[in-house]
């Protein structure tokens, strides 16, 4: 997938913490350049003082993450696979790493899930795919690269006990080609679900000369599918390949949503599901600013709750592969519908367990001083006009700017921006662990963004405009672990 390819090649930026690595690799005896070309990662102790790591999100303990796999919740704990590799903190030789939490906010890694097969169908990468539970059997049923054969993508299979740590991948792919007489490009990303006694797998793909599309399957067992039909497309949208990457489909309020990604940007389609057809009413963002590829699932309460991949910014590609991690998963988030049927997205409850000392609460006549970039600050304001907020030490490393006047783009923070109606009384919840930013916004909008500006503390918060006689609540972000999550397995 060329634009994996394209950002690799993009020149390192130099930051401060490169040449921080640089300089320890020098010591240490090795290339600071080569530790993402080569395929070793740095020391467990490098990353674990690398100030651009955060502390209370999950990510691999190195190398590349990209999409959620899976998610799913078994015999009280959640299991949360991802696309990594290993190697190295660029994209390729893609395995699945796995997590497990039972809080949905504090995570222990778990050995490799999946890895390439010599001799299997998926021997250039195992990509993403769903997990599904089947009495006392869990079954990920995932995408098999092989690069040379034709199809490239094929529908794979593996299957572990309950724990899922002993998985076994079988030799013979579930889908092994796509649908009779149809021209497609990509095949990948399997989601499953039951309805009943039948499986319903969903495929992401595109069709040559006419766009994205997702393909329905049926199956009386995992093992033998019978194709359906285009569940959704041909789409206009277009990117990479074009094809649909990494559907997902659920009930939420009256409707039902399908959710896909394409072009960096996650995509939500509202609408009926009526006898196996899928007819969209509404097509919106799920989602602004630096968040790919989300998948959901049911936490233990029943509630829809989404993770997605949070990506560097593509002028970073070079000096995270230097840093030896790059991507990171989002926070859970809850799914719900809006008044208007649509899907809004909240931080999920759990997350105030990582809530810690309140530094500051009211509305500050002077800047706050803050130990350091780990920090959630929420803050209400009357969004009727504009402000700033900027929280930094040396340089903006976060620069938040309201303005009612930007239709559509009223919040910008770093590169990004979302949405953001001009109640009176508006919120933003803003989430900032190390180089990661989360914002969620009194409407349901959520922007990722990144930051790597200058991470050394102390900080200071600075308001202007509507954000003045603001009200505030800032507080300390507990770290998930004692080494920033990066135990070598
Ligand atoms: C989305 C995606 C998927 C694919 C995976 C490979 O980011 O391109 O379509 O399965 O990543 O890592």
């Amino acid at each position: 997938m060329s634009r994996y390819l394209l950002t690799d090649a993009l020149p390192a930026r130099l930051s401060r913490r490169s040449l921080m690595v640089s300089t320890a690799a020098a010591l240490f005896g090795y290339s600071a350049r080569a530790l993402g070309e080569t395929g070793h990662s740095p020391p467990a102790y490098l990353l674990m003082s690398d100030p651009f790591r955060p502390q209370s999100h999950l990510l691999p303990p190195h190398g590349w993450m990209n999409d959620p796999c899976g998610p799913v919740f078994a015999n009280g704990t959640y299991h949360l696979f991802y696309q990594w590799n290993p190697d190295a903190a660029v994209w390729g030789n893609m395995h699945w790493g796995h997590a497990t939490s039972r809080d949905l906010v504090r995570w222990e890694h778990q050995v490799v899930a999946l890895s390439p097969q010599p001799d299997g169908p998926d021997s250039s990468g195992v990509f993403t795919g769903d997990v599904v539970l089947d009495g006392q059997q869990a079954i990920a049923v995932y995408t098999g690269l092989k690069t040379g054969r034709a199809p490239d993508q094929v529908q794979c299979i593996a299957t572990s006990d309950l724990t899922m740590t002993h998985w076994r991948q079988e030799a013979y792919p579930v889908l092994p080609v796509g649908p009779p007489g149809l021209k497609i490009r990509g095949f990948r990303d399997p989601k499953i679900w039951r309805e009943g006694d039948t499986w319903v797998m969903l495929v992401g793909s595109s069709i040559e000369n006419q766009g994205g599309v997702i393909l329905r399957y049926e199956g009386r067992d995992l093992r033998d599918w019978s194709y359906k039909g285009i569940f959704y497309g041909p789409s206009d949208l277009r990117g990479g390949d074009d094809a649909l990457e990494c559907p997902d489909f659920f009930r939420v309020g009256a409707r039902h949503a399908l959710i896909f990604s394409i072009n960096w940007v996650v995509h939500v389609a509202t609408g009926d599901y009526v006898n196996r057809k899928f007819r969209p009413l509404t097509l919106d963002a799920l989602g602004y600013g630096n968040f790919y590829a989300a998948r959901s699932m049911l936490d233990a309460q029943g509630r829809r709750t989404l993770f997605g991949w949070i990506t560097e910014k593509p002028w970073q590609a070079g000096a995270a592969a230097d840093r030896g991690w790059s991507g990171v998963m989002s926070f859970p988030r809850l799914l719900v519908a809006g008044p208007d049927g649509k899907v809004r997205s909240h931080l999920h409850p759990s997350v105030e367990a990582l809530h810690g000392e309140i530094l500051f609460s009211g509305s500050p006549k002077e800047p706050v001083t803050l130990p350091g970039p780990c920090v959630r600050i929420r803050v209400r304001f009357d969004a009727s006009s504009a402000g700033e907020l900027v929280f930094s030490r040396t340089d903006r490393f976060l620069h938040l700017d309201y303005n009612p006047q930007k239709t559509g783009a009223e919040v910008s923070c770093n590169e990004d921006t979302v949405p953001l109606s001009s109640s009176r009384s508006a919120e933003l919840d803003i989430y900032v662990d190390a180089s990661v930013i989360e914002i969620f916004t009194s409407d349901g909008s959520a922007l990722n963004t990144r930051a790597y500006g200058d991470p050394g503390g102390p900080f200071t918060l600075k308001n202007s405009g509507c954000f003045q006689n603001a009200d505030y609540e800032i507080c300390l972000l507990k770290p998930v672990s004692g080494n920033r999550l990066t135990g070598i397995l």
